[in-house]
């Protein structure tokens, strides 16, 4: 019997009944299409920490299929160019380099004042409106104009550059057809130009913007990166916090609008929206899976998995795991502690939780205050069909 379905509409729509029997029946399954599935807590962390797993060879992976497409005369060489220096996508040393460079300008973390004023500016917009939709006119928009602020690029690019990384962001995914390449190939061409059109401006007059900091602070290193890997990070730090955010305020509301109790409770408390977010994040955080290849033979569990094979890690199985939380599937805006993997471990955890807790925490608060009334009529909306970031498509609510 299948265990492991990602594509069944049933599981798109609801995949914790397909988790569950997997910690129970094969929490070291090897799927039909040859890659394991990793579903237990303790094994997911194991294997996050484990340098032995690595984060792929997706980057060799597309530099092949760009070659291929080269040799027929198609030129798709800007992914290569675009991805190049994408922490989630290379392996320490250059990892740890990299990763090590952003922290260390990446030093103003006091972000509230800007994220309040973007939910203000989207919140009042829609005061005349009687429903709004929460992906649409809040949760898509929220993170794009954040991130604009913090890297110093002028709001009036937004809505531009969420159509380009929306596009880009697509690179990650598993399978694409030629097509997608193509359409993939020419967002990467011209976030290159619009990025490197800002290095220029902000190379001649820095501020005080991340973007100014990363150049300024590269210009400080014994071996500073190129341009080309400098346009690179700017591009991955512009759209990792994208959709894994849009996935956190959204779901949150729903799920808070599915268990009244707990949003009245909040409702009463709002002090207590910074555990609500790590509690909305382990109940079903946006980011369910992860990939890494073994780079050795290795015996887990009892199960021989050798090297090269494809692993992936369900977090958000693992999230839900009875050995480890106590009564997993309820959601508990007080829960405490909340060990929660939902930002990965080990060398590539998330880079921006800390900007992601915020986001949510000032974005699912201040709704709530504003609208502690709201009601979503279709309880079951349409998820988009992609469990390894799980998001809702659009979510039509009164306030
Ligand atoms: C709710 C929102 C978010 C979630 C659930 C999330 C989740 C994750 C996860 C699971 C990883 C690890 C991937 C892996 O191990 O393969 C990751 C990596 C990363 N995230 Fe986030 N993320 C969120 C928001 C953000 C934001 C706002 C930023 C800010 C720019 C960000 C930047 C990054 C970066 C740069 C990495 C790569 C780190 C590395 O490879 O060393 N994320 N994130």
């Amino acid at each position: 019997m299948n265990l492991w379905a990602p594509l069944d509409p049933k599981n798109i729509q609801d995949p914790f009944p397909m988790y569950a029997v997997l910690r129970q029946k094969a929490p070291i399954y090897k799927s039909q299409t040859g890659e394991w599935i990793i579903s237990r807590y303790a094994d997911v962390k194991e294997i996050l920490k484990d340098p032995d797993f690595k984060s792929g060879n997706k980057l060799e992976w597309i530099n092949r299929g760009i070659t291929y497409f080269k040799n027929k005369g198609e030129d798709l060489s800007h992914i290569a160019v675009a991805i190049n220096s994408f922490l989630l996508l290379i392996n320490p040393p250059e990892h740890t380099r990299i990763r090590k460079f952003i922290n260390s300008v990446w030093d103003n973390k006091e972000v509230d004042q800007l994220i309040l004023e973007n939910i203000d500016t989207l919140l009042n917009t829609k005061k005349r409106f009687k429903t709004i939709d929460i992906v649409d006119d809040f949760a898509k928009p929220l993170p794009n104009m954040t991130i604009c602020k913090i890297m110093g690029i002028s709001i009036s690019h937004y809505e531009r550059l969420s159509v380009l990384s929306n596009n880009l962001v697509k690179v990650l995914n598993l399978y694409n057809s030629f097509k997608d390449l193509v359409r993939i190939d020419a967002a990467a061409q011209s976030l290159i130009s619009l990025f490197k059109e800002l290095l220029e401006t902000k190379k001649n007059n820095p501020g005080n913007d991340l973007i100014s900091k990363l150049i300024t602070g590269n210009d400080g290193e014994p071996e500073p990166l190129s341009d080309e890997a400098l346009i690179s990070i700017f591009i991955f730090l512009f759209i990792a916090g994208q959709e894994t955010t849009i996935g956190l305020i959204s779901t949150g509301l729903l799920h808070l609008s599915q268990h009244p109790d707990q949003l009245k409770e909040l409702i009463r408390k709002p002090e207590l929206a910074p555990r609500a977010v790590d509690e909305l994040l382990r109940y079903d955080g946006p980011v369910h899976l992860l990939g890494r290849i073994a780079a050795r033979d290795t015996q887990f569990d009892g199960q021989h998995i050798r090297e090269g094979d494809a692993v992936t890690l369900c977090l958000a199985s693992a999230n839900r795991d009875d050995q480890y939380f106590e009564n997993p599937d309820l959601l508990d805006i007080s829960r405490h502690p909340n060990r929660h993997i939902a930002f990965g471990s080990g060398i590539h955890f998330c880079l921006g939780d800390w900007l992601a807790k915020r986001q949510g925490t000032l974005a699912i608060g201040k709704f709530i205050e504003i609208y502690p009334k709201y009601h979503i009529p279709d309880q079951t909306p349409q998820w988009n069909d992609n469990l390894s970031i799980r998001t809702i498509r659009h979510l039509s609510c009164s306030i």
